[in-house]
């Protein structure tokens, strides 16, 4: 099956985890042309409200068809998986996002997340994140998980579960220690499976302070970051996006000049290291499945 879910993910918070999930997915649509689902897994429901106005998000929470009600009728009242049902179309006030769709969230979340916290439930809990993700990979090119900061036991279910993460951050101490936390966290139980990592973005970049630009040499000298090679620098443009604007607008006029270009390029990277994983996966298996051969070349050992 082919691998596109990918966690946004850092356990520090503020860094533009939300931002670039909107960012990214609506230019993998508008301008990539991809079919993408968003999944809001955050109860501060942001990317939701980015992606529509806050009163037909309130219309969804209070019909129930949010993340919230998905996960607590499937794990909670073990009732059986039906993902399309919470999946919202006609999201997003730039033009040319029809393949835009969004699992939105609610505030609920964090009473689930109490809930689910017990022991008793994680097993039930990964399972359904499994099965959901089995699910959405079919259906669109690519899904992005926007995660909370800080490790819940939802959070820990996506990231080891999803086929990638991403991990925003800013050029600065406290981000790059969230990253670090979160790396320890990942080598921690190797064998429970993790998401490989796609990259870390450096975002919020002033490259006028030189701190920034220490941060940023730091961070890509370290290979395992797999950094994009764009930074986003702190705009006013990126900090407006999160306005969802009810009037529309077109791509170029919310991702104007430098911001766009950027963005264009990370999404673009995204798809690049997607294909360049899934070609070394096939390699890998198409390894593992020859027969050993012999020194000479000539004879195929059985084993
Ligand atoms: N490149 C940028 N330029 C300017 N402002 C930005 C940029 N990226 C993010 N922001 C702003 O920074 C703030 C935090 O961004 P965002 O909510 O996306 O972070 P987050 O990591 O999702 O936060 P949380 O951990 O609370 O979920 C927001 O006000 C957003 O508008
Ligand atoms: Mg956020």
């Amino acid at each position: 099956m082919k691998r596109s879910t990918i966690a946004v993910m850092n356990t520090k918070g503020g860094v533009g985890k939300s931002t670039l999930v909107l960012a990214i997915a609506e230019t993998l649509t508008a301008i990539y042309n991809k079919s993408v689902l968003v999944i809001d897994s955050d109860s501060q429901a942001s990317v939701s409200s980015m992606l529509m106005t806050s009163l037909r998000l309130h219309k969804l929470q209070s019909e129930a068809t949010t993340i919230v009600d998905l996960l607590a009728n499937t794990v909670l009242q073990q009732q059986p998986l039906d993902w399309p049902k919470y999946v919202v179309a006609g999201t997003s006030d730039i033009d040319d996002a029809g393949g835009l769709y969004l699992i939105p969230s609610d505030m609920q979340l964090t009473l689930f997340e109490r809930e689910v916290s017990k022991e008793s439930q994680h097993s039930q809990l990964r399972s359904t994140i499994r099965s959901l993700l089995d699910g959405v990979r079919s259906a669109f090119d690519i899904v992005l998980i926007d995660c909370p900061p800080g490790l819940s036991v939802l959070t820990e279910s996506w990231l080891r579960e999803a086929d990638f993460h991403i991990s925003p951050t800013k050029p600065d101490y406290i981000s790059v220690c969230g990253l670090e936390v979160f790396r320890r966290f990942k080598a921690l139980n190797p064998e429970m499976g993790f998401a490989e990592n796609l990259g870390v973005v450096i975002n919020l970049m002033d490259p006028t302070g030189a701190q920034d630009r220490d941060y940023d040499t730091w961070l890509r000298q370290r290979a395992d970051n797999r950094c994009f090679s764009q930074p986003i620098l702190r705009s006013v443009a990126l900090q407006h996006i999160t306005q969802f604007s009810p009037e529309g607008r077109s791509w170029l006029g919310k991702y104007p000049g430098s911001v766009g270009t950027a963005i264009k390029s990370i999404a673009g990277e995204i798809l690049q290291r997607i294909e360049a994983s899934e070609r070394d996966e096939a390699a890998k298996q198409a390894t593992s499945a020859l027969p050993e051969v012999a020194v000479d070349g000539n004879q195929a050992r059985s084993s």
